[in-house]
């Protein structure tokens, strides 16, 4: 396997979903991706914000050897370990009641709609139909999904979307005021916007949608996939303003690489839903869900909240420097471990990005002028100090 074999065979066999980066990857260890032919790349990127605790973790390949050679799938027709413990596990760290568990992020979000409507119409709303999605969200790639992510490209090669979407401006209250009315069924947010460009979301806009919502019985859909299980130094990002939403989505980091998605929902919520309504034949399968509470004993047992919390303040400040030195950058901002750096130009995000694989590091660009860092939460200050040295060299 070499990176020139794998371009030509997959250019002639795979749909051309994926602009890949130049880079053909064998094996991992901690926060290090290794190359077939020896190359060494520092993952400042964690497979997009999955493999939070880094790569070849030895309690989860533990884990996957123990339970791959008991039962890794037998289908949501059977009782089988994990789910219902797991499930125990994400409500208590969150505050919801209940949770149902699918293959992706798309899929969860995908659900939640799904969820939402049917509370509605639970309430014998038949009418309230709408959702309110924000300006630069990204949910996911299902149609619903699509529907209630604003990049025209994303959106528009699939058209018709699903009705009765509309946008609001990011983080305006106002705008959120104006367009909210009783046919909304859910105001879609993520709590940090991952996609539009690593954007926390204020503590007073999503007070505002919390309190919209409540008035008219219609729900907050606060997608965490990017942002949540640890990744922004709480367990949920929606923690940080004391909220509590009626449904939360969850995938990236769960199962360390092994797919699984969640959705989180209220008692309230989850009534509306009976047998038959929603299902998947992989969701919530034994193997995945064995892995996903051996993460939360690993981010809770080995502190790495705190970890996240203290790395990802140094490097804030870190890249808050660069942004002060370089006339090139616009700005430096995230939360925990959500960061990025925005320049003013694409062209130069580009070559940043490249300049940095060429040196042996991985990040990756939003929204063409971002910079965006989603390391490991295992990753040490001497791990950002060089990552932040090659950006000044690029920069
Ligand atoms: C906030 C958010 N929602 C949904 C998704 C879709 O998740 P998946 O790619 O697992 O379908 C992503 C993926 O990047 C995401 O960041």
């Amino acid at each position: 396997m070499t990176l020139a074999s794998l371009q030509k065979a997959e250019k002639k066999h795979l749909i051309q979903t994926y602009d890949r980066y130049p880079a053909a990857l064998s094996h991992g260890r901690g926060a290090y991706l290794y190359g077939p032919g020896g190359e060494r790349y520092l993952d400042f990127l964690s497979g997009i914000g999955v493999m939070a605790l880094g790569y070849a973790h030895p309690a989860v390949t533990k884990v996957i050897r123990k339970q791959s050679g008991r039962l890794v799938h037998a289908s949501n027709l059977f009782y089988t370990p994990f789910q219902a413990e797991l499930a125990k596990r994400l409500c208590a760290l969150s505050g919801l009641d209940r949770a149902f568990f699918c293959n992706s992020g798309t899929e969860a979000w995908e659900a939640a709609l799904k969820f939402a409507r049917a509370f509605a119409r639970d309430r014998r709303k038949r009418g309230r139909v709408r959702f309110l999605a924000l300006e630069g969200s990204f949910h996911g790639r299902t149609m619903g999904a699509v529907a209630t992510t604003h990049t025209a490209k994303y959106r528009e090669p699939f058209a018709p979307l699903m009705p009765g979407v509309s946008f609001v401006r990011f983080d305006d209250a106002a705008d959120l005021r104006r367009r909210f009315s009783g046919d909304v069924c859910a105001v879609c947010v993520e709590t940090v916007q991952g996609e539009g460009g690593v954007r926390p979301l204020s503590k007073a806009f999503l007070r505002e949608a919390a309190r919209l919502t409540r008035k008219t019985g219609a729900l907050l859909l606060c997608d965490e996939i990017q942002c949540g299980l640890g990744r922004t130094g709480r367990m949920f990002a929606f923690q940080h303003h004391g909220l509590k939403p009626d449904l939360v989505t969850l995938a990236k980091p769960l199962a360390c690489g092994l797919p699984l998605g969640a959705v989180l929902a209220t008692d309230r919520v989850a009534a509306a839903i009976t047998p038959g309504m929603h299902g998947t034949t992989f969701g919530g399968g034994p193997l995945a869900c064995a892995v996903a509470l051996k993460v939360l004993d690993v981010i809770e047992g080995e502190g790495l909240l705190e970890r996240v919390r203290e790395s990802g303040a140094y490097f804030l400040s870190r890249l808050r420097e660069l942004a002060a030195a370089h006339a090139s950058v616009r700005e430096a901002r995230g939360l925990g471990l959500m960061l990025a750096l925005e320049l003013k130009e694409a062209e130069a995000a580009k070559a940043v990005q490249k300049r940095l694989l060429e040196r042996g590091i991985i990040i990756n660009r939003t929204h063409d002028t971002v910079l965006r860092f989603l390391p490991p939460y295992i990753v040490t200050r001497r791990q950002i100090d060089q990552v932040v040295d090659s950006l000044d060299a690029a920069l």
